[in-house]
C-alpha cells in the first residue's frame, strides 16, 4: 500500500460528483461511498452490491456541524453522543431533514449519520464537500472488506474507484444508536459499547427489539460466509476438531494442537479489538482455506465481546448449521 495522494483524492471527489463509485477506508470497514444526493449513483450503488432498496444506507459527513442539514431534530442526548464520538465509529439513526432522498433512508422518516474518524476518509469527504451515502463495500450478506484488497475481490469493475488506505483499524461495523425516539436504542453492537454510550446519555441504552426501524445488520443470516459457520463453546473445541470428520477450518484464541489436521487454523485476537480488527480477513482466509465446516471458539460472555459475539452469532446463523 502506498499512501493515498492529494491526486488520488482529488480525482475519487470527482468521481463521486459524475456519480460514480468511490470505496474507501473508514476506520470501521471500507464504505462502497456514492453522491448521497445523486439519486442515480445511489442506484448504482444498490446494484452494485446486490442490495435490496429498501435498506437504509449511512450518510458519511466531513464534521459534525453538517448534522443539521441531514437531520430535522437534534436531540440533546445525539448532541453530547456526537460531540464525544464524532470523528469516530459510531452511527447516529435521526429523524431526516426535508429533501434526505428516500434511496437513503430506506422510505423510513429516519437518517443514518456518521462522522468518520479515518484520515482518507476525511479528506475524501473535505474534497467532495456533500454527504457521502456508504454501505460496507461488500455484495449484500457477505463479510465486510477491511482492506482494499476485499473490495477488488468483492466488487470487482462494479467500482470505479478504490482508495487504499490500509486495513482498517477496527475491523467490524460502527456501532448504531437510534437516538430518533424518546429512548436510545442500540440497532448494532460495535467497539463503541453501550456502557460507555451510557456514561453520556445518562439514561439506560436498551437493546433492539423487533420493532425497531430495520437495519440489514440485524438480519440473523446478514454476515455471512461462504463456508458454514459453527460457534462451540472453548471446552468442546479440541473434541470437535477431532471428531469432525468433513475438512475443517478454526478461528481459535490459542494455537492448534500438535497432530491436528484441519484445512486452515488461524489465531485471532486474545483481546476483543484484536479479534475485531482481524475477523473478516480470518473469515475470508479460512473460506478460501477448501475447508467445508469453518468452527468458531466461542469467545468469552464479557461485555467487551459483545460487538464480536453478534457478528460471529450472525454469521453462524447464516449458515444451515446450528452452533451448539
Ligand atoms: O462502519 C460502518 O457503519 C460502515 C462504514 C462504511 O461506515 N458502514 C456500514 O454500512 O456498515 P452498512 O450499510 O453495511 O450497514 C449500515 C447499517 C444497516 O444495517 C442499515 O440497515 C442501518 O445501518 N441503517 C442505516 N440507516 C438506518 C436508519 N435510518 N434506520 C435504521 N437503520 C439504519
Ligand atoms: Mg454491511
Amino acid at each position: 500500500m502506498s499512501p493515498v495522494t492529494d491526486l488520488e483524492i482529488a480525482q475519487a471527489a470527482a468521481a463521486l460528483h459524475e456519480g460514480r463509485l468511490v470505496a474507501f477506508p473508514t476506520e470501521t470497514v471500507y464504505g462502497l461511498g456514492a453522491d448521497a444526493s445523486n439519486p442515480s449513483a445511489l442506484a448504482r450503488m444498490y446494484a452494485a452490491k446486490g442490495r435490496p432498496a429498501d435498506h437504509p444506507v449511512i450518510v458519511h459527513l466531513q464534521a459534525t456541524g453538517q448534522l443539521d442539514a441531514w437531520a430535522s431534530e437534534v436531540p440533546t442526548i445525539a448532541r453530547r453522543l456526537a460531540d464525544h464520538f464524532w470523528p469516530g465509529p459510531l452511527t447516529l439513526v435521526l429523524r431526516r431533514a426535508n429533501g434526505v432522498l428516500d434511496a437513503l433512508t430506506g422510505g423510513q422518516d429516519t437518517i443514518g449519520l456518521r462522522v468518520p474518524a479515518h484520515a482518507v476518509a476525511q479528506r475524501l469527504l473535505r474534497a467532495f464537500a456533500g454527504g457521502i451515502a456508504a454501505p460496507s463495500a461488500n455484495r449484500f450478506g457477505r463479510v465486510s472488506p477491511t482492506t482494499a484488497q476485499h473490495v477488488r475481490d468483492e466488487l470487482g469493475d462494479a467500482v470505479d474507484v478504490v482508495l487504499d488506505g490500509g486495513p482498517c483499524e477496527v475491523g467490524i461495523e460502527s456501532t448504531i444508536v437510534d437516538v430518533s425516539t424518546e429512548v436510545p436504542v442500540l440497532l448494532r453492537p460495535g467497539r463503541i459499547g453501550v456502557a460507555e454510550l451510557q456514561a453520556l446519555t445518562k439514561q439506560p441504552v436498551l437493546q433492539a427489539t423487533a420493532t425497531s426501524p430495520r437495519a440489514a445488520g440485524t438480519l440473523a443470516a446478514h454476515y455471512a460466509p461462504s463456508v458454514p459457520l459453527m460457534l462451540v463453546d472453548a471446552s468442546s473445541l479440541d473434541r470437535v476438531v477431532r471428531e469432525t470428520t468433513v475438512p475443517l477450518g478454526v478461528l481459535a484464541r490459542r494455537s492448534k494442537p500438535a497432530a491436528t489436521k484441519v484445512e486452515g487454523w488461524h489465531v485471532a485476537g486474545v483481546d476483543a479489538s484484536t479479534y475485531a480488527h482481524d475477523l473478516y480477513a480470518a473469515l475470508r482466509a479460512l473460506e478460501r482455506s477448501k475447508c467445508d465446516l469453518i468452527v468458531v471458539e466461542a469467545p468469552p460472555e464479557t461485555a467487551e465481546w459483545d460487538a464480536v459475539r453478534d457478528r460471529l452469532s450472525r454469521a453462524a446463523a447464516g449458515s444451515d448449521i446450528d452452533g451448539a
